[in-house]
C-alpha cells in the first residue's frame, strides 16, 4: 500500500517535472522567436544583364543575377516560382526561380533568365515612346513559398513577397533597380 502510494506521489511529481520543462522550454522558444529570431526581411537584389545588341526584336531572353541575403536566424528554402516582370501594367516576362536554400544569416548569389515577350511590349505605343525618350521602365513582382527552419528542428511555412522598380537607360544601358522585399510567416 505503501509503495503504491508513494509510485503514485513519484509519477505525479515525475508528470509535475515534465509539465513545467515543457512549459520554460517552449516559453524560452517563443520569447527567442520573437526577440532574437524576430524575422526580417530578406534583401534582394536583381541585376539583368542588358544585352541591346541582340535585341532583334523577335526573342529576347535576358539573363539576370540575383542576389538573396538572408538576415535571419533561420533558414529560408522556397519551392520553383516565377517571377513576373511588368511594363505599364502588361505582364512581358516571366522568370523561372528554381527552388533554392538560403542558410541562416548568409547570401546566395543565383542567375537566372527572363524571356521576354517583345510582341507584347511593341505593340504598346508607350514603349516607342519611353525607347525614344532614352529609358524603359519596368517593376517585377515575385512570390517565394517556402519554408522557415529554425536550428533545423522547427520548422514553419513562409513567403517571401519581393518587388523590384527597374529602370533601363537605353543609350548608356545602365539598369538601376530598386528592391523591396517582405517576409510573411
Ligand atoms: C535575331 O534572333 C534570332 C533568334 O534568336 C537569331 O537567330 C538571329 O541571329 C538574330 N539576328 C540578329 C541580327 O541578331
Ligand atoms: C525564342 O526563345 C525560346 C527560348 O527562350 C527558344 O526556344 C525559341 O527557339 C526562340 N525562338 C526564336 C524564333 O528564336
Ligand atoms: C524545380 O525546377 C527544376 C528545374 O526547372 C526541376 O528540375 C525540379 O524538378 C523542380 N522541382 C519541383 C519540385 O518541381
Ligand atoms: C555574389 O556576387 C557578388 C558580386 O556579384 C560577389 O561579390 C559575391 O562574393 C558573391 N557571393 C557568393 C556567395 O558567391
Ligand atoms: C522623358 O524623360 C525625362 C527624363 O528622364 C522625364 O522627365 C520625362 O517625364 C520623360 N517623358 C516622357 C513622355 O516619358
Ligand atoms: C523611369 O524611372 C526613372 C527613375 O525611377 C525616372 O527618372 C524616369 O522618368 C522614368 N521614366 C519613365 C518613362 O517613366
Ligand atoms: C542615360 O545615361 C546617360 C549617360 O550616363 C545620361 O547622360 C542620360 O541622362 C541617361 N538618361 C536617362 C533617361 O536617365
Amino acid at each position: 500500500m505503501a509503495t503504491d502510494k508513494s509510485s503514485h506521489r513519484g509519477l505525479k511529481i515525475c508528470l509535475g517535472v515534465t509539465v513545467l520543462f515543457t512549459l520554460i522550454f517552449t516559453t524560452v522558444i517563443v520569447t527567442l522567436i520573437f526577440t532574437i529570431f524576430k524575422p526580417k526581411d530578406p534583401i534582394i537584389t536583381i541585376h539583368p544583364i542588358i544585352d541591346l545588341g541582340n535585341i532583334n526584336f523577335s526573342n529576347v531572353t535576358m539573363d539576370m543575377d540575383i542576389t538573396i541575403e538572408n538576415p535571419n536566424y533561420a533558414s529560408f528554402r522556397y519551392h520553383n516560382s516565377t517571377a513576373y516582370v511588368n511594363y505599364r501594367d502588361l505582364i512581358v516576362a516571366e522568370v523561372p526561380m528554381q527552388a533554392q536554400l538560403i542558410p541562416a544569416r548568409s547570401k546566395i548569389n543565383l542567375t537566372t533568365s527572363a524571356d521576354f515577350m517583345v510582341g507584347k511590349l511593341i505593340e504598346d505605343p508607350n514603349f516607342w515612346k519611353d525607347f525614344a525618350n532614352g529609358s524603359l521602365n519596368f517593376t517585377s513582382m515575385a512570390t517565394l513559398p517556402g519554408k522557415v527552419a529554425m536550428l533545423k528542428t522547427i520548422k514553419f511555412k513562409g513567403t517571401v513577397n519581393n518587388w523590384c522598380d527597374i529602370s533601363v537607360n537605353i543609350s548608356s544601358k545602365a539598369v538601376d533597380s530598386k528592391c523591396i522585399s517582405k517576409i510573411k510567416l
